[in-house]
């Protein structure tokens, strides 16, 4: 818990950009400007100058901040401040008055995100750790706090190693957060999959100890209002992907823990659409399998059935996301969803086409994914879209089945990615498909190396602008 509401002598934080620097010192007593030219601060972003007061305790800290750019997204508010939360003395902290409350609020979220460690697996996870708290308005903690704790839950569960997150696992943090917002839970494990028609969802899981599972979580804003929109989220939830038979090799296969990525964005988002109590009836739907070896492993070559009783062929069992998504979404478009979105860490076409930092974007609906990236205007994310394009749709053609699981030529892969799920959703329902990573390769401002949640601020700030 990086955050307090109550403190009598907490320390302002002043942010300043480089090149406001200088007429800030002029208004200041020559004592501080002094200060501070010997200490050699230039207000450079993450650079900070504890200034002393006539006792020597800190008075006060400059921040360096960089220029905000519309372009620039890592100079949003959200990621200006967040490495403070890590780099200053412990201590209690407020942001100073000058500072507007939506920059507050953002930076607070932030400093939360900063902050974040995942120690669960060392010694010392126990021993309390002394860090800078940030005060902040007791009426703005929950709102802060929901954002800090659905990164959180996206990041730990994505850190967490797939020998302690497999689909039991991964069933028990839903079962968690369904209790927490007083919401449905229900599943269909293993065999019982073929008896309630998730064909595909079974077909990828059925080779581990670790039976695959269709996972459900469902809740409303108001349980007597039927009218309200259907949100239905669907996450990929492949706790480990070794390839199946067609076997990654070791480096490729050294991250596949993160490959439940999906299911952990759909959580935290669910946790962020129920903390925020918007009106809607949102159902989120798993498809959690551990795409493993064994004598009862799929095989390239292999035909299985889908719910939507599409016929697959299997050219490549390491095309196992677009599998076990295609039966979550044939059952969101069962349940006359007004909006499907799922999230996936699908291809690794799509990090090549936009790299590891940036979610690619899917839409049946221009004007969907154009609303989605424009929401993301300003959150400190970036995201964008690809094209859905039809005409490679030829490339799923299979000579014995009425679909393949994944193009011969390679080119354009995240595209027939897309198509391929796009199969599976009705024509007017509006749906979004993002193609993320999931991981940061990188330790940048308020986002450490590992497990990281990418669109969720976009998608969420879409939704809160369209469902009011
Ligand atoms: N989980 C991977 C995709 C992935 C790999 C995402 C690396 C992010 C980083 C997925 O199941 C996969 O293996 N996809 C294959 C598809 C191919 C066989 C058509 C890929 O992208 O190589
Ligand atoms: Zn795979
Ligand atoms: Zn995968």
């Amino acid at each position: 818990m990086s955050f307090i509401t109550e403190s009598s002598n907490s320390i302002p934080l002043v942010p300043l950009v480089k090149n406001e620097l200088e007429d800030y010192l002029k208004e200041q007593q020559n004592f501080v400007s002094n200060w501070v030219n010997q200490s050699s601060f230039k207000a450079l972003p993450n650079e900070f100058c504890l200034i002393p007061n006539q006792s020597g305790q800190i008075d006060r800290v400059l921040c360096g901040v960089p220029l905000f750019s519309e372009n620039n997204p890592d100079s949003a508010p959200i990621w200006s401040m967040s490495s403070f939360s890590t780099s200053l003395p412990e201590g209690e902290y407020h942001f100073e008055a000058n500072v507007s409350e939506n920059e507050k609020i953002q930076a607070a979220i932030g400093w939360g995100l900063g902050a974040y460690r995942f120690d669960f697996f060392k010694k010392d996870f126990l021993v309390p750790k002394k860090i800078p708290l940030l005060k902040v308005e007791a009426n703005q903690l929950a709102q802060i706090q929901a954002f800090v704790d659905a990164f959180t839950l996206v990041r730990d569960m994505v850190n967490t190693p797939a020998n302690h997150m497999m689909p039991e696992e991964l069933s028990e943090v839903v079962q968690e957060l369904a209790q927490q917002h007083q919401a449905q839970f229900s599943e269909v494990i293993g065999d019982d999959l073929l008896t309630e028609n998730f064909p595909a969802i079974h077909a990828v899981g059925r080779a581990s100890e670790h039976p695959p599972r269709l996972i459900k979580l469902e809740w409303s804003s108001d349980a007597d209002n039927t009218e309200l929109p259907l949100l239905t989220l669907v996450g990929k939830g492949v706790c480990f992907d070794t390839g199946g038979l067609d076997l990654k090799p070791s480096k490729f296969m050294r991250n596949m823990k993160k490959d439940m990525g999906g299911a952990a964005h759909v959580l935290g988002l669910a946790h962020l659409i129920m903390s925020f109590d918007l009106p809607l009836r949102l159902q989120v739907l798993i498809a959690a399998a551990d795409n493993a070896i064994s004598g009862d492993a799929f095989r390239p070559g292999d035909i299985i059935d889908t719910r939507a009783h599409k016929t697959v062929e299997i050219d490549n069992t390491d095309a196992e996301g677009r599998l076990v998504l295609c039966d979550a979404l044939t059952l969101a478009c069962e349940s006359s969803s007004s909006l499907i979105i799922d999230f996936a860490t699908l291809t690794g076409a799509a990090r090549v086409a936009v790299g590891t930092e940036i979610p690619a974007l899917f839409s049946n609906s221009l004007t969907l994914a154009r609303d989605i990236q424009l929401a993301s205007d300003n959150t400190g994310e970036t995201l964008w879209p690809l094209p859905l394009h039809h005409a490679y749709r030829y490339q799923l053609d299979s000579p014995v089945a009425d679909i393949t699981n994944c193009s011969a030529e390679g080119y354009g892969g995240a595209i027939t990615a897309a198509l391929y799920l796009n199969e599976f959703v009705d024509e007017d329902i509006e749906w979004a498909h993002l193609d993320v990573m999931a991981w940061n390769n990188r330790t940048r401002d308020g986002r450490p190396k590992g497990g990281e949640a990418m669109g969720l601020l976009a998608v969420f700030n879409y939704l809160q602008q369209r469902f009011v």
